[in-house]
Order: C-alpha cells, then structure tokens, then sequence
C-alpha cells in the first residue's frame, strides 16, 4: 500500500494488514537467532496454556499468565522478531480455548470487515446489546469474558465514555442552548446515555459520524426523536473537504487516532480545528504504553493498535497550532492505558 493510499484511504486504515504494512520494522542484528529463541519461548508458553484449558485448570489464571507474558516476551523481543511470531500465535491449538470468549471471538471473526467496529467496543463496555451474545458462550467463553471486559484496557475504555460525556457536559454548561458536538469515528456514541446535558435536552445539536453504515444506522435507531445527527463520512472524506458537518464547540475523536499514522493524525486535526467555534475544544484520545493486553490484543484478537505516547500527543499537537491562539495540554486517563490531547481555541 502507497503513502498516498494510506494518507487519503480512511477505510483501508483500519486492517491489521495495512497497519502492519505501515508498521513493518527493519530487521535487526543475529534477527535468525532471535526469531528461533522467541518462538521457542512462545511454543513453551502457548503449549503449557493448551494443556491447562484442557485439564479444566482456572481459565482467569490461564488467560492473565497467558496475556503478561506475550506482554513481557512482545517488549522483550525486537519488534520484527514480534511481528513476524504473531502468525505463529495465531496458528497454535490453543487459539480454540481463547476464541471461546465472545469479545476475542468478535475481534478475531470482524463481523463488519475491519478491527475495533463499534460491537466490539459494546462487548467491552458490557452493553446490553450483547448480553445474549455472552449467555450463548460456553463456561469457559464466560469466564474468559470476565477477565477480558475488565482488563485494564477495557476498563480505560469505561473511563474514556465517562471523560467524554463529562466534556460535552462541560461545554454546554458553558455554551448554553446552542451547544453543537461533532465525534468523528461515533462507533454507537455510547457516552451519550452518560451525558447530563444530553439527557435534559441541553444540546441543539450532537453530529456523529462514521463509516460504518450499520453503527450510523444503530445511532438513527436508537437516538431518534433526540439532538443526535447520525452521518456517514469518513475521515478520507473530512480530509479532502468532502463533507462539512459545520461548526462546533466540541470536537472529539475516540477510537480513532489509534490507526492513524502520524501525517494523517496531523491532517485530521488540522480539519477538526477548522470547524471549531470561538472557545471550541478538540479533543482527541489514543490508547498508550502502560497497556498491558498488547500483546493478547495483536495475536488472539488481531487486532493492531498504534499506541502513542505523552510526548507523540504533543508531536501532533505542536504540528497544528500556534501557542497563542490555542489552550493546549495532554493528560490520561484513570489507569494510563489511554492518553488525551486537547486544543481549546481561545476566542
Ligand atoms: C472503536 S470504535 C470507537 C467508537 C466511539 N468513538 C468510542 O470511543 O467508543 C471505532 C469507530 O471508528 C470508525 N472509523 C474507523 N475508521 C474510520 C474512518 N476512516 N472514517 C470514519 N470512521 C472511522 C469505525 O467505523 C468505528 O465505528
């Protein structure tokens, strides 16, 4: 895949191919030597796994021994050695056990043709949209799901819908009736069932766009009647000027950053900032270092991130706005696993 094809193809962003592609690292001294070492080591672990979910042994301890170890070896190894055993992962039996668990099923199977859709972000917020889904697992898919719905990085994902609905409840404190809130990447905008200022009617308008045509159908659905606009677009068309959507207080993108490449992440915010209001925020979130479940995520789920941190935050801040005319910062959120950059516009 080109750069040109990455930087303006907003669907094709989103497969772990591409973002492998995009990602793939150089090969690094006695690579041979290294690449037999790891997946001697991953084969150790994988088969002692294989023989424990078979012999009944405790699926929590099974997964959580699983899951920091592919973290610790992921870190250990040099990233080619990584990226190249991640197909080896993938292939060993005891993939059988871990795709019993209906989130890393879901992640794994992508029902909608590409990584991190919207569903799957309800297996991890528990919605209620999936609670037959779970009861369908078997014992062990259940409690697999019990540890995968409350790791770290899906509870940072609870807190994430909490930081969200909190800043639109912020701004329209402080805006008033006219309040208008633009997310890029809405999946279902489940932080709007957690807005106050949503619920009591405060909004005169919440735009949610995104590419997929059944998340915008589901947001139609169930928040007809409501301030919410459902659109479809994407961020290929937000950057080539296609869609105008209008002007906001607040901006955000969530779930997003994650598969863009820097220049695209640039080029993006530079959009988002073009439709602020006087006093708008843009805010924007991507998952960061401390996530422990990287390694699980990228093999049992395939599922591949761009995790970025404090410091890539800023990179991206600073490439779009001059300090005086802007309020800037960067922070994270309860357990460090997602990290938020923001752009206020000061008048
Ligand atoms: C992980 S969900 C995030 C949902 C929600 N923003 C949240 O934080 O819970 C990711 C969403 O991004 C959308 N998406 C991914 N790439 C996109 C693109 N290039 N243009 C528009 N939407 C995109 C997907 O369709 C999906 O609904």
């Amino acid at each position: 895949m080109t750069q040109m094809k990455m930087e303006f193809d907003g669907h094709s962003l989103i497969t772990p191919s591409a973002i492998a592609d995009e990602l793939v690292a150089a090969k690094e001294e006695r690579f041979d030597e290294h690449l037999a070492i790891g997946k001697g080591e991953l084969a150790l672990l994988l088969e002692l796994a294989r023989q424990q979910f078979a012999k009944g042994e405790n699926p929590t301890k099974v997964i959580d021994r699983v899951t920091m170890s592919l973290h610790e070896i992921r870190h250990r190894l040099q990233p080619r050695v990584w990226q190249e055993l991640v197909p080896f992962v993938q292939e060993h039996a005891v993939s059988e056990y871990f795709l019993q668990d209906p989130l890393t099923r879901w992640s794994w199977d992508k029902p909608r043709g590409y990584s991190g859709d919207a569903r799957l972000l309800d297996f991890i917020y528990r919605h209620d949209s999936v609670t037959e889904d779970v009861a369908g697992a078997s014992d062990l898919g259940k409690a697999l799901f019990e540890y995968t719905s409350t790791a770290p990085s899906s509870l940072a994902n609870w807190d994430r819908r909490d930081i969200l609905a909190g800043y639109v409840d912020e701004v329209a404190a402080r805006t008033g009736a006219g309040t208008e809130v633009l997310s890029v990447a809405a999946g279902h905008l489940r932080e709007a069932e957690y807005s106050k200022a949503f619920r009591e009617k405060q909004l005169k308008r919440w735009v949610a766009l995104d590419q997929d045509p059944i998340s915008v159908g589901t947001i139609a659905r169930d928040y007809q009647g409501t301030s919410v606009e459902a659109i479809d677009g994407s961020v290929r068309a937000i950057l080539t000027g296609r869609q105008h959507p209008g002007t906001f207080d607040l901006v955000y993108a969530s779930g997003l950053y994650d598969y863009l490449v820097d220049k695209v992440a640039i080029k993006l915010t530079q959009r988002c900032l073009d439709m602020l209001k006087p006093n708008g925020t843009f805010l924007f979130a991507n998952y960061s270092y401390p996530i422990l479940v990287d390694g699980y995520i990228e093999t049992f789920m395939n599922w591949q991130l761009l995790l970025r941190s404090e410091a890539d935050m800023w990179k991206i801040i600073h490439a779009c706005v001059d300090k005086d005319e802007y309020e800037t910062g960067v922070f994270f959120g309860k357990n460090r696993n997602i990290v938020y950059g923001f752009i206020k516009k000061r008048s």
